[in-house]
């Protein structure tokens, strides 16, 4: 049976010889015409009768599938393109100074990343559905608290989320929330330093069970305590080098790791949190401004693209780039120039969820 490539050159090859040679023979403009019509509708009926052929269409499926694959690729970089809107709400009143309170609206711009990418921001069903008997968990500072309150937000009822709240902001402290209904786990670790985040891959190692989803994300605590890029640098290094040996594709789980349930041997959804941006003014003691300088911040990211932890890089972790998030929402999102308003944490989560679905190309 002749290929589908074969096939192709075969019809171009009839179409622009066939006329070619009818011109020789100085037919008149209306046999040209005829033999023209005719042709167009047997290459035409020839056209819808290839899905009928087995070769063919499995030429036409491969096809396909390559161009969803470079799709997805492409989706997951639009992720972060969202537009703000900011707008004072409510009346200004004099007597309270700076008390006017501002909305933040945020969307995805650009047609192609709703329309084509199919980015939404999933409701609670939704997100129940996802996340369905899952483990997720969240490791790192104060920004990744209010990460992992606004992932709650969207699976728990508004009267369940006041408790949360309590609980979830007790200084230092861990935090574990089991949704029943949908069998989700959600656990917060307070892990302010890399090597916390290290111990528990660890831990994860020993253990031989991780989370579906991990969240992960360090850098202020070290820039206000230790405050020396290159000693974060080596330790993202270390962090680095535990997460590829915990990945199922190493020799150590691909051969005598137990199989103890699909946990163990698929590979963790693994995002970074990244910093945000600081407004230096605004930081509300003085060791604060002083040590968490745009600079130091700069040369801190710059670790974290030298150590390969990002997937833009080369690394594990998919970016979610609070970074760009605040800048975009602006000095009116935050109050004191580090911590940010919920609707950036808020955007994270719906960039995690879509990436989420994007990569597991569940269809809601
Ligand atoms: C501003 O927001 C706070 C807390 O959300 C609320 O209590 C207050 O009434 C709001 N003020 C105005 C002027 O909308
Ligand atoms: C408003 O600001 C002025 C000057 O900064 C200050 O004196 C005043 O106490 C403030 N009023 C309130 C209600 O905060
Ligand atoms: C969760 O998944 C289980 C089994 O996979 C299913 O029976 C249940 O209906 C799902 N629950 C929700 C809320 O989607
Ligand atoms: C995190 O790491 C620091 C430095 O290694 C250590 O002092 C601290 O006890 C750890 N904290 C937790 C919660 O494990
Ligand atoms: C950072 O630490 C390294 C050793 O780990 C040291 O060589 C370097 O001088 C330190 N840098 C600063 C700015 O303190």
């Amino acid at each position: 049976m002749l290929g589908a490539v074969q096939l192709g050159l075969l019809a171009a090859c009839v179409v622009l010889f066939v006329p070619m040679g009818m011109a020789g023979w100085h037919l008149s403009r209306n046999k040209m015409l005829f033999f023209s019509g005719l042709l167009f509708i047997t290459l035409a009926v020839g056209v819808h009768l290839t899905p009928y052929f087995p070769s063919v269409s499995d030429f036409v499926t491969s096809v396909s599938s390559i161009a969803v694959v470079d799709d997805r690729d492409s989706c997951i970089s639009l992720l972060h393109e969202i537009a703000w809107e900011v707008k004072p709400t409510g009346v200004f009143d004099p007597l309270k100074n700076y008390t006017v309170n501002f909305s933040k609206y945020w969307e995805w711009k650009g047609s192609n990343s709703v329309a084509y990418c199919e980015f939404q921001k999933l409701g609670k069903p939704d997100v129940m559905d996802l996340l369905n008997g899952s483990w997720v968990m969240v490791a790192g500072d104060s920004q990744a608290r209010f990460f992992t309150l606004l992932l709650l937000s969207l699976v728990l009822d508004s009267e369940h989320m006041e408790s949360v709240k309590g609980n979830l902001f007790k200084r230092h402290s861990n935090y574990q929330a089991v949704v029943d209904k949908i069998g989700m786990k959600l656990d917060f670790i307070w892990a302010p330093y890399t090597t916390n985040l290290t111990d528990l891959v660890i831990e994860f190692k020993q253990n031989r069970n991780y989370p579906d989803v991990l969240v992960m994300g360090t850098g202020l605590w070290d820039m206000l305590h230790i405050t020396n890029a290159s000693d974060y640098g080596d330790s993202l290094r270390l962090l680095r080098s535990s997460i590829a040996s915990l990945l199922p594709i190493s020799p150590e789980f691909g051969t005598d790791g137990p199989v103890t349930g699909s946990v163990s041997v698929r590979s963790p959804h693994l995002f970074w949190l990244g910093m945000p941006t600081l407004v230096n003014s605004m930081l509300n003691t003085e060791e604060k401004r002083v040590k968490m300088t745009n600079l130091r911040l700069v040369a801190y990211n710059r670790e974290l693209e030298k150590n390969m932890l990002l997937q833009q890089d080369g690394g594990p972790f998919q970016l979610l780039d609070i970074g760009s998030l605040s800048w975009n929402c602006g000095i009116r999102c935050t109050d004191d120039g580090m911590h940010y308003d919920g609707a950036v944490y808020e955007a994270a989560v719906h960039i995690l969820l879509n990436a989420l679905l994007i990569k597991s190309h569940q269809k809601l």
